[in-house]
């Protein structure tokens, strides 16, 4: 039997200690995950010895790609002095000082160890401050893992019902946080009028302003202004998760697009490439919960991704920020060419850094418009399947997240495998 690709090897291994064989399943796909062996730059190569161009970028955490050598020497230089102590170390204040800084709504933070987290802490600080038990989240757009954050994750037309409905993600979720959770449908204005007066128990609306299930464009302008108007009428406080959006702007997706959340989830950039979490936003909502909620965790704020984080935000600076932008949009308008010479059933749509290629042409404005049929799924994983072929990594949803790394080759690279997968759907 000739021998088997290392991956084969590894999946093999994987299956016998990981229920279905991994232990992080959004990186899974079939018939089995190609393993990392090492990454540089934007380049990442895999156990097989593989070189690909890596737009997956750890979903969004890479944002100056592989092995960055300033976050490099940073956590070389700390791991050399302590990975982490029963003390408070200067390096968490340097990073709040830094993103404090740069976003005008951030004006205390508190920092923790994943996105989900973040969210979970955000939300029990919002219950706290005002003493009301529930939240209002959009319909399929995802907040990680917090029972009360990822209800009606997974929606489906078989379940969703004429008006938004909290809908277990797992099952036997309890009733009391079904019940806790009020569902509503992107930028619809009307729709959020009639929840916020429904019910005087609601704490915060907690919504991404850039939401990947709802076409990965922002929220329109106009939902955003009544977010920020209806929740202030009604003493509910507005939560952005900004976990992802923050590598929308230099002050955050709230300093491009609006909105003035209360308080706001960050995670992934804000650590370097190490696990982080943070919650951001108004100093007396800050202060009143500081007791009452806790975020001392054993890993919080540890040094190694304190001082990565600051090394990683401090290189992302204006320019950084403009650089990423111009690529996004280079790329995007690029791929639509091609789409479009090719008069493929498909089309890209995307913010700043990121983009999604989604298989038909309808506008996708909310979970329901964006809800991907069984052929669009297995279109999505053909896709994934032939740039992998080609030397690309994107994320398993067809979704890129461009880094500073990028080099023009590497333009050229994604653009010809780009046109040899479309040409794939169109022959
Ligand atoms: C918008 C958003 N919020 C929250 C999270 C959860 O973050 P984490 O995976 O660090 O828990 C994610 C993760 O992808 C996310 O995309």
């Amino acid at each position: 039997m000739p021998d088997q690709p290392p991956s084969v090897a590894l999946h093999e291994r994987a299956l016998a200690v990981f229920p279905a064989g991994s232990t992080r399943s959004a990186l899974w796909y079939p018939p089995y995950p190609t393993y990392a062996a090492h990454g540089l730059g934007s380049r990442i190569t895999d156990v097989d010895g593989r070189e690909y161009l890596d737009l997956a970028n750890n979903l969004g955490v890479l944002i100056h790609g592989h092995a960055f050598a300033p976050i490099v020497q940073a956590v070389q230089e700390q791991a050399a002095l302590g990975s982490c102590f029963a003390l408070p170390t200067e390096s968490e204040i340097a990073l709040a000082e830094l993103l404090t800084d740069r976003v005008a709504g951030f004006e205390k933070i508190r920092f923790i160890n994943t996105g989900s987290e973040a969210v979970a802490l955000a939300i029990k600080a919002a219950r706290a401050y005002t003493g009301r038990r529930k939240i209002v989240k959009l319909e399929g757009v995802y907040h990680g893992s917090y029972d009360y954050a990822e209800i009606s994750n997974y929606s489906t037309p078989d379940n969703w019902g004429n008006e938004p409905h909290a809908v277990a993600t797992v099952p036997a979720t309890p009733e009391g946080v079904l019940s806790s959770v009020l569902i509503t449908q992107a930028n619809d204005i009307s729709m959020l009028k009639r929840i916020l007066a429904s019910d005087s128990d609601i704490a915060a609306v907690i919504v991404d302003p850039v939401p990947a299930r709802c076409g990965l464009t922002p929220l329109q302008p106009s939902y955003l202004d009544a977010l920020r108007t209806l929740t202030r009428e009604a003493g509910v406080l507005l939560i952005f998760d900004e976990v992802i959006a923050l590598r929308f702007g230099y002050g955050g997706a709230q300093g491009r697009f609006g909105g003035q959340p209360d308080l706001t989830a960050l995670g992934k950039i804000i650590g370097g490439g190490y696990p982080v979490g943070a919650v951001a936003g108004r100093a007396d909502v800050m202060e009143a919960t500081a007791s009452a909620v806790s975020s001392s965790g054993t890993f919080t704020a540890n040094p190694i991704t304190m001082t990565a984080g600051l090394a990683g935000m401090s290189a992302l600076d204006e320019a950084a920020y403009d650089a990423l932008e111009a690529l996004g949009a280079r790329m995007r308008l690029a791929c639509t060419e091609i789409i479009d010479k090719k008069r493929a059933s498909m089309q890209v749509s995307g913010t700043g850094s990121m983009f999604s290629i989604y298989f038909h042409r309808r506008d996708v404005h909310d979970y329901r418009s964006y809800f991907k049929s069984p052929a669009e799924n297995a279109a999505t994983t053909r896709f994934h399947r032939i740039m992998l072929q080609e030397g690309v990594l994107m994320a398993p949803t067809a979704t890129c997240f461009f880094s500073t790394a990028v080099t023009r080759p590497d333009e050229e690279h994604f653009l010809q495998a780009f046109a040899t997968a479309v040409a794939d759907f169109t022959s």
